[in-house]
């Protein structure tokens, strides 16, 4: 008897995805499914936060500080310092949060701020107020003299080894953590995708890393390139007006 229970705890601690998939984990309010996030850890701040319905104006207030950053619009800046967060999906915007707030991706700019935050559910609001904000149009994009050429050689890189989580017109998947790209700041997305490729973002996904490891930096610009050209149908901000 003692020694089946052993050999079941042993089994459970060798077989990673036993205890992090487990259905019985699976937040209540975002209805996603264990096998979205078998490589994510589903527990602590961030289960805690997308148990919540989040509630776009009572995030308001709460965004207020992360607009310092970020910009009010949530558009970050084209420099790349600061990424875009407008229209990001929440799940995203929660682990990404949870994360920083954990140490699991280092960001020590933004680390004391992030702490602000009271509980899960002001970030389960906040992140629904962050989603609901038009993607803006004018961010960062390539700039060089070569763009066209860099453009078509990324979109053949994205629509064979990205597509598949990222979307056609870089939406990403809500239910399974997977980034929108659209609008992003080039230089934002170079560093990502660099510090993705060597290592250095440890909360990356796994199956990512795998496609992006033998990568060139040359390669990387170029699908950097093409992810900053890319626009969502009706999620885009709309051109100011003509004076
Ligand atoms: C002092 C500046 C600063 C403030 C204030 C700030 N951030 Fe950030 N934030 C950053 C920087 C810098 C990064 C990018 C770090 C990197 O390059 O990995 C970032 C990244 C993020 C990311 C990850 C984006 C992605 O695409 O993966 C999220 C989400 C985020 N911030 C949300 C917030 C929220 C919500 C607040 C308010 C509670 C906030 N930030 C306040 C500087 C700031
Ligand atoms: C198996 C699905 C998958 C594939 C394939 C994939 N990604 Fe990702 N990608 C993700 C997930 C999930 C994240 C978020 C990881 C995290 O939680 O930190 C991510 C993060 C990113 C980020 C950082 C976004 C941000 O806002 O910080 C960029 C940029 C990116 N991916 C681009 C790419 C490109 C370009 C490719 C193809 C070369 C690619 N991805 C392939 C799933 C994938």
């Amino acid at each position: 008897m003692m020694k089946k229970v052993i050999a079941l705890a042993l089994a459970a601690m060798l077989i990673p995805g036993l205890a992090t998939a487990d259905p019985r984990n699976a937040p209540k309010a975002a209805g996603i499914e264990s096998k979205n996030y078998e490589w994510a850890k589903m527990e602590g701040e961030m289960k805690a936060a997308l148990d919540v319905k989040g509630d776009a104006k009572k995030g308001e207030e709460g965004y207020e500080i992360c607009g310092a950053c970020h910009l009010p619009t949530g558009a970050g800046r084209p420099d790349g310092t600061f990424p875009q967060l407008a229209g990001q999906h929440t799940t995203v915007l929660i682990k990404q949060m949870a994360d920083i707030r954990m140490g699991l991706r280092d960001n020590p700019t933004m680390y004391p701020f992030a702490k602000e935050l009271h509980d899960p559910e002001e970030l389960a609001h906040v992140s629904a107020y962050i989603e609901k904000l038009c993607v803006p149009i004018d961010h960062g994009k390539y700039e060089g003299p070569d763009a066209a050429e860099q453009i078509a050689k990324g979109k053949v890189l994205y629509e064979k080894q990205c597509q598949e989580c990222h979307g056609k017109n870089g939406e990403g998947e809500k239910s399974k953590f997977y980034p929108v790209i659209a609008g992003q700041h080039y230089k934002y997305l170079l560093r990502q995708m660099t510090e993705i490729r060597d290592g250095h973002r440890r909360n990356a996904n796994p199956d990512m890393v795998k496609v992006i490891k033998p990568y060139t930096n040359e390669q990387l610009v170029a699908i950097s390139a093409y992810q900053s050209s890319l626009k969502m149908p009706g999620a885009m901000c709309k051109p100011k007006g003509k004076k």
